[in-house]
């Protein structure tokens, strides 16, 4: 069930059923030389819509513009300043609590985004504690990427092994297949420079220098993945396995009060 393709009476029926809402987080940047631009955007939204099918989950609107600056030297990467993040995520989930909604999952694309919402978070709990007010019903907040639950991290790992990379992943650009086959591209690469182990200890994935430094050292904008190995299939599988097990993750979240 979409937010967005709901009336108010719908979503207020969905209120004495349900507090939780999954709201999709992504990215609109760059993703190699066979990468969607939308596609850190196209992948939660995509797992997003499966639970709210198959779990009867609420979906909020994605939130399509990410904390991206350091793929800001390709052409179509857009980004938003991590402060405007924290105040986006601040206002979507303080609307939604004055609806009645107490639980946010923000389903994530992209790494840049997790230090950001993690501070919005800080934010929203810091009113309520100001406001020692403890009759306030209180608001929890989680963010999970696609990627990072176990079984879901395994088999893309599997699929994939060592050429799952960093940025610009098989397993990625695999799900833009599955969910939008008609925007499928073709493109001859080479396989890419390993990431060092040097370089995945000093960059994890939230964290990167500037847009310069980024397309010197990445030239076609993957980081140690090769996404010629992605299939519509792969992203069939990954986006299956996802709805379960993040779908279970939502519910035991929506069950801790
Ligand atoms: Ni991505």
């Amino acid at each position: 069930m979409l937010l967005h393709h709901s009336t108010w009476h719908e979503v207020e029926d969905y209120l004495t059923r349900s507090k939780g809402l999954i709201i999709p987080i992504g990215s609109t940047e760059q993703h190699g030389p066979n990468g969607l631009i939308g596609t850190d955007s196209i992948c939660p939204e995509t797992i997003a819509r499966g639970i709210g099918e198959r779990f009867g989950a609420l979906v909020g609107p994605t939130v399509t513009l990410g904390v991206a600056q350091f793929n800001l030297g390709f052409p179509g990467s857009v980004s938003v300043r991590p402060t405007t993040m924290i105040a986006l995520i601040q206002d979507y989930v303080s609307s939604l609590v004055r609806s009645g909604f107490d639980h946010f999952y923000f389903l994530n694309g992209h790494g840049g985004n997790l230090a950001p919402a993690r501070a919005a978070f800080q934010e929203i709990y810091t009113e309520t504690s100001l406001r020692h007010a403890a009759d306030d019903h209180p608001i929890r907040c989680r963010i999970r990427s696609w990627w990072e639950l176990p079984r879901t991290n395994a088999l893309r790992h599997d699929m994939f092994g060592e050429w799952e990379g960093v940025h610009a992943t098989p397993s990625e650009v695999a799900i833009t297949q599955h969910a939008y086959p008609d925007a499928i591209k073709v493109r001859d690469m080479n396989k890419p420079e390993r990431v060092s182990e040097e370089y995945l200890r000093d960059h994890p994935s939230d964290d990167h220098y500037d847009a310069h430094h980024h397309r010197e050292k990445f030239p076609d904008g993957r980081i140690g993945s090769d996404p010629s190995l992605a299939t519509p299939d792969a992203g069939a599988r990954l986006v299956d396995c996802a709805i379960d097990e993040m779908g279970k993750d939502f519910q035991s979240f929506l069950a801790e009060g």
